[in-house]
């Protein structure tokens, strides 16, 4: 069975989980093909197994070659690996019967990748949604567990009520479209840059710049719309290798503002170490 049709399987089962982005009916899968509505809106799968349920096409700045070195350096490197571990230990504690959780804003998938794995929780349905296309492309190509989507978190094709956790890692949110599709019962995992993410990469970069990074207003917009059930601190220092230094000045978006010669200099003298510092914010729906 090729890789379309596996994923138009997976999406059957639980087709109740998603709606028409268009006219917000239920949406059935066709001859596993493409997901219609009662309204013929029709979305296809692509080859790779994801379906674009964008209404137009979006030209966003994340493209093919951040998206892989987003994937080598989530993937490859223990950055991360702590933050897997956390918000793996996160739905253990607050969710016992099926999940279903949505990543929102997905990227490449990896993050939904491992830390599906780390929960080890059976009965785990994952989706992941982005409005960038390479990114989901990507996704659908390396992880054939989960129904991957490109789509709007502004106008997300999910149903009502259809998950019971959202995890919102380093991107944007909705959070009307976040309490739209959460059950009552459900949790919110936002994760978000602490002051030292990145700290190396960024005083190499900007060793004149004495700017310090706050995430308060962040915290303080997630406060006001969720009852904030757990903050955590996850901080780890990681020796990095040159082939890894090239992908981290290319998966961020620090990198859109780097001319190539401070990208060459950056090169020529190194950082043999990278901290990254992020905090995790839980939160219930309020009873406000
Ligand atoms: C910094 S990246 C983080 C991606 C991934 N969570 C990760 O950590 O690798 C931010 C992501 O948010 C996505 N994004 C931005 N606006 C969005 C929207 N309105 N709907 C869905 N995704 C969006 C971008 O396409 C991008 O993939
Ligand atoms: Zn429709």
């Amino acid at each position: 069975m090729s890789n379309k049709e596996k994923s138009a399987k997976l999406v059957q089962k639980y087709e109740d989980k998603l709606r028409c982005p268009i006219c917000e009916e239920q949406v059935q899968v066709v001859e596993l093909r493409s997901l219609q509505c009662a309204n013929n809106h029709s979305f296809d799968f692509a080859k790779q197994g994801y379906i674009n349920m964008l209404m137009r096409s979006v030209k966003t700045p994340y493209d093919k070659a951040l998206f892989a070195s987003r994937q080598e350096v989530i993937r490859e490197t223990n950055l991360y690996t702590k933050l897997h571990a956390s918000v793996a230990d996160i739905l253990k504690t607050h969710l016992t019967k099926e999940i279903t959780i949505l990543d929102a804003g997905c990227g490449e998938g990896s993050h939904l990748e491992q830390i599906m794995k780390k929960s080890d929780l059976n009965n785990m349905l994952g989706i992941g949604i982005d409005i960038a296309k390479e990114g989901v492309l990507r996704a659908a190509k390396h992880y054939h567990h989960a129904i991957w989507l490109v789509g709007d978190l502004a106008n997300a094709p999910l149903a009502n009520q259809s998950c019971n956790a959202i995890i919102n890692i380093l991107s944007p949110a909705n959070y009307q479209e976040f309490k739209r599709i959460l059950s009552e019962e459900g949790i919110v995992v936002k994760v978000i840059p602490g002051k030292n993410y990145f700290r190396e990469l960024r005083e190499a970069l900007y060793a004149d710049d004495k700017q310090t990074y706050s995430n308060e207003d962040t915290v303080e917009l997630f406060e006001n719309q969720f009852q904030l059930i757990e903050h955590m601190h996850v901080q780890t220092t990681e020796s990095i290798s040159e082939q890894e230094l090239e992908h981290l000045i290319n998966m961020s978006p620090l990198a859109w503002n780097i001319e190539e010669g401070e990208k060459d200099q950056l090169r020529k003298h190194g950082i043999d170490q990278l901290t990254i510092d992020l905090e995790i914010l839980v939160g219930k729906k309020s009873d406000r």
